[in-house]
Parts: structure tokens; C-alpha cells; sequence
């Protein structure tokens, strides 16, 4: 039976940890040919190797979301890889500082959430858009965002400004390009079970427990449940969804 992504070429950033190495495993599963993406090279190429291993076909280009020369030369190496563009995970993202109150935050803590969580967002956009137009063909989007898109989060003024933004950008972006059967869409994530989480927690049995015990579900969610929404997202079955924050977390939201 074919994969849901069968004969689409897809791009994923930050696809050497957590959410975005998982989303990598699911595109390849139904079938994608996929450019994994990161910042670090090193972890960006272990997830090309498991995709490669569980009989998938990616490469790895390095690129850090936060310069535009590098974005711009991503969906180029995309394009140069495997002839074109047809779904995109712009997904890299850091936490900044999580101790930061809305007095405590500095500049630069700040600035860095918006370069990397923000801008990084509108910068894949912006090229990924252009090579679909220039195409000529559908595309579709997901963009990462956060529980914290929706909801404040008391120390995290700065990521959630910047989560906050991605699904405004999220929501244009579909408005500007629907009429090119161009999708755009957020996932909001939960609290998932990934490097990111770990270093919020600090390690410590206690934090998850204390993590745990807020999901309405009495769990924490695990990166393949991020990914599937997110395969869902990018496939021709949700060929009617576009502009949507949907939250994938284990009914946080809902409380
Ligand atoms: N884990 C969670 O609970 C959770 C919840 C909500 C949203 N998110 C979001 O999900 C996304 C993935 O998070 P994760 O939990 O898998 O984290 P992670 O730290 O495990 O993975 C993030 C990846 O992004 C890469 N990255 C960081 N900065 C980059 C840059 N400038 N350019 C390119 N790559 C860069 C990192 O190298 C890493 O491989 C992030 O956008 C995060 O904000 C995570």
C-alpha cells in the first residue's frame, strides 16, 4: 500500500533531536524522499543514517534558521537534491532561558527567541512559498509552535511571544497562498518526551512527575505523536486544513 507522503519530497528543520528526528522517520515511513535539516551536523546526520537504515531515502544539509543566506540555500540544496519541493516541517527551535520572568528576560535571551523561533519560521516560509510558486504546484506547510503559541507561560515570556507569532504567521501565509492550494499549518505541541523537555526539567525524576501530574492525560506525549499529526498535516488527506493551530497534547489545552 502506498505511503500517505509517496513520491513527495520533504524538508524538515531541526530534524536531529526530538520532534523534527521522529517527524523525519514518519516522512520516510509513508514514503517522502526528505532533506533533514540542523543546526548540528552531527546529529543531523544520526538521523539521516536512521532513516537510511530503516530503508528510507534523506540527506542531511546543515543550516542554522537564523541566518537567511543559510535558509535561502536549503530549499536550493533541496531543490538540487531531489528536483523540487512538495512538504515542508519547519520545525528547529530552542527553549532560551526558562527562568526568565518578563523583568528578569535580557535583550539578548529575547532576541535569540525571535531570531531562531520566529524568524526562522518566516525565513523558511519565505523560500520554501517562492520554490512551490515557482513550481507551479501545491505545497504544504507545518510550522512548530507550542501550548505556549496559546497560552502564557510564566517564565517563558520571550518563547511564548515567539510561539505566539508563528501561528500569526502561520495563519497569513495560508490566507496570502490558499488560492495556489498552498497549505499552511501549525502543530502546538504539549509537554513531549524529548532532549528540549529533558533540559527544562533538569534531568530530575521529581520534574517529570511534576510534568506528568498536569496532563490531563496523566502522561507525557512522545515525538512520533507530534510526527503523525504532522504527516497527517502534510499529506493530500488534509487537502481542506489550512490555517489551523491544531494542539496535539494530550488535552492541555482543553483545561
Ligand atoms: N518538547 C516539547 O515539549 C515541546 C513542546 C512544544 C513545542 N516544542 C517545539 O518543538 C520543536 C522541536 O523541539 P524538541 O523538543 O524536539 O527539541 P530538541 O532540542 O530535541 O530539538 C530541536 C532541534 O532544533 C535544532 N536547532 C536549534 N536551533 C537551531 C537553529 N538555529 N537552526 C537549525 N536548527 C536548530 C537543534 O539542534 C535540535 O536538533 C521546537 O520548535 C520546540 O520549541 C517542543
Amino acid at each position: 500500500m502506498a505511503g500517505d507522503l509517496e513520491g513527495k519530497v520533504g524538508l524538515i528543520t531541526g530534524g536531529g533531536s526530538g520532534i523534527g528526528r521522529e517527524t523525519a522517520l514518519l516522512f520516510a515511513r509513508e514514503g517522502a524522499r526528505l532533506v533533514v535539516s540542523d543546526v548540528n551536523p552531527e546529529s543531523g546526520g544520526e538521523t539521516v543514517e536512521l532513516v537510511q537504515r530503516a530503508g528510507g531515502e534523506a540527506v542531511f544539509i546543515r543550516c542554522d534558521v537564523a541566518k537567511g543566506s543559510e535558509v535561502e540555500a536549503l530549499v536550493a540544496a533541496t531543490v538540487e537534491a531531489y528536483g523540487r519541493l512538495d512538504c515542508a516541517f519547519n520545525n528547529a527551535g530552542i527553549e532560551g532561558d526558562t527562568r526568565a520572568t518578563t523583568i528578569t528576560c535580557t535583550e539578548e535571551n529575547f532576541d535569540l527567541n525571535i531570531e531562531v523561533n520566529l524568524k526562522g519560521v518566516w525565513r523558511c516560509m519565505k523560500y520554501e512559498i517562492e520554490q512551490f510558486l515557482r513550481q507551479g504546484s501545491p505545497g504544504a506547510i507545518v510550522n512548530t509552535s507550542s501550548l505556549a503559541g496559546l497560552v502564557g507561560v510564566p517564565r517563558g515570556n520571550a518563547y511564548v511571544a515567539a510561539k505566539h507569532g508563528v501561528i500569526g504567521l502561520t495563519k497569513t501565509a495560508a490566507l496570502e497562498f490558499a488560492k495556489q492550494d498552498i497549505r499552511v499549518n501549525a502543530v502546538c505541541p504539549g509537554a513531549i518526551e524529548t532532549p528540549m523537555l529533558n533540559r527544562i526539567v533538569g534531568g530530575s525524576e521529581k520534574g517529570y512527575e511534576m510534568m506528568r501530574k498536569m496532563e490531563p492525560v496523566g502522561r507525557l506525549g512522545k515525538p512520533s505523536e507530534i510526527g503523525e499529526a504532522v504527516v497527517w498535516l502534510c499529506s493530500d488527506r488534509a487537502s481542506f486544513v489550512t490555517g489551523l493551530a491544531m494542539s496535539v497534547d494530550g488535552g492541555s489545552y482543553a483545561q
